[in-house]
């Protein structure tokens, strides 16, 4: 039976795929409890231990702003942490999935990224991820037989975890009668539970690759896009979650959403103005397009009510 090591079990997204990689072996899931990634010799230790066929990282430094304050802690998690990991999952000659962020983009684009597009972070999260993805990339490069993904997501919302910008808006909207929102930065707002059933079949091809390490070339390697399709800006995804969460009964307060510019809502990090991620790359290994944000939206809120009520 194949072992994966999943690290960064309490995430949005790490809650999710303790649901969706169980099917595929056995899971070891370690939580920021188990696993400090500041420290690498508790990472080394963790893989060593473990033995996986293959790490999944679902952790990182996610506090977009906070970063600006912190730059070497968030430097710290989001890029020496997966280097060390790539270096010792790859000792053991074992495959890597990690996540990874529409915020590698400036935003200056105005069709949507593709994996080979340039990248140019404007924040430290930014920077601190990309440098995450070029340490891996640069690790497993020199195991060509390896499988590794990284998996470039974006707009991250969901039932578990510390909060996101649905439970924020419901949030909100049950206290006030008038919510602001910006209305100039547009992108795709993803189901973390969306992103964990892409991993596991990323994951699933990894493993195969690892199960026939004498075939040509890995069926899994490099970066991949991934989002629910659509575009809104932060102002289209207010005013579709108070429309759905209206309809399933959510108690609201709210009359009116208001949309307002950038300029008017000041935060220390800079955001891209446009992060559409192309999804063709990855669709062709789902074999499927990725669902409308709207439609996952609309069962990510049945199911947070369901478990609410
Ligand atoms: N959220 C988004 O909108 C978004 C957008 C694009 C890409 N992404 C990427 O998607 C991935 C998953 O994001 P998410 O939204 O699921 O993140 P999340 O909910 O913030 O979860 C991140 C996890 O990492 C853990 N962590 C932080 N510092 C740690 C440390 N020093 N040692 C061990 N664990 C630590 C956190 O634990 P504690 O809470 O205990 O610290 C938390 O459980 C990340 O790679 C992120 O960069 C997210």
């Amino acid at each position: 039976m194949k072992h994966i090591l999943l690290i960064g079990k309490m995430g949005q997204v790490g809650q999710e795929l303790q649901k969706t990689l169980v099917s595929l072996g056995k899971v070891t899931a370690m939580g920021h409890e188990e696993l400090d990634l500041t420290q690498p010799e508790q990472i080394r230790m963790a893989i060593g231990q473990n033995q996986p066929d293959l790490v999944v990282n679902a952790a990182a430094y996610t506090a977009v702003d906070k970063a600006e304050s912190e730059p070497e802690l968030a430097w710290t998690i989001n890029a020496e942490a997966p280097k060390v990991m790539a270096e010792e999952a790859q000792r053991l000659g074992a495959g890597l999935i990690h996540i990874s962020t529409d915020y590698v983009f400036d935003g200056r684009q105005n069709t949507p990224y593709t994996e080979t597009d340039a990248t140019n972070p404007v924040s430290v999260y930014g920077r601190s991820k990309l440098a995450g993805e070029v340490e891996i990339s640069q690790i497993y490069a020199r195991s060509p037989e390896l499988s590794y993904g990284i998996l470039r997501t974006a707009w991250v919302y969901g039932c578990y975890g510390k909060g996101n910008f649905v439970k924020t808006m419901l949030r909100l909207g049950g206290d006030r009668e008038e919510v602001r929102v910006v209305a100039d930065q547009v992108g795709s707002p993803t189901w973390a539970a969306e992103i964990a059933g892409a991993i596991a079949v990323l994951s699933q091809n990894a493993l195969d690759q690892v199960q026939q390490p004498e075939s040509n070339l890995p069926i899994v390697n490099g970066l991949y896009h991934f989002t629910n399709s659509g575009v809104a800006s932060w102002y289209d995804f207010a005013v579709a979650i108070f429309e759905e969460a209206q309809l399933l009964g959510f108690p609201l307060k709210l009359k009116t959403v208001v949309p307002i510019t950038t300029a008017e809502y000041p935060t220390p990090a800079k955001r891209p103005a446009y992060s559409v991620l192309a999804n063709q790359k990855i669709s062709t290994l789902l074999k499927t397009p990725t669902a409308h944000w709207r439609q996952a939206l609309r069962l990510m809120l049945t199911e947070l009510h369901t478990e609410l009520h």
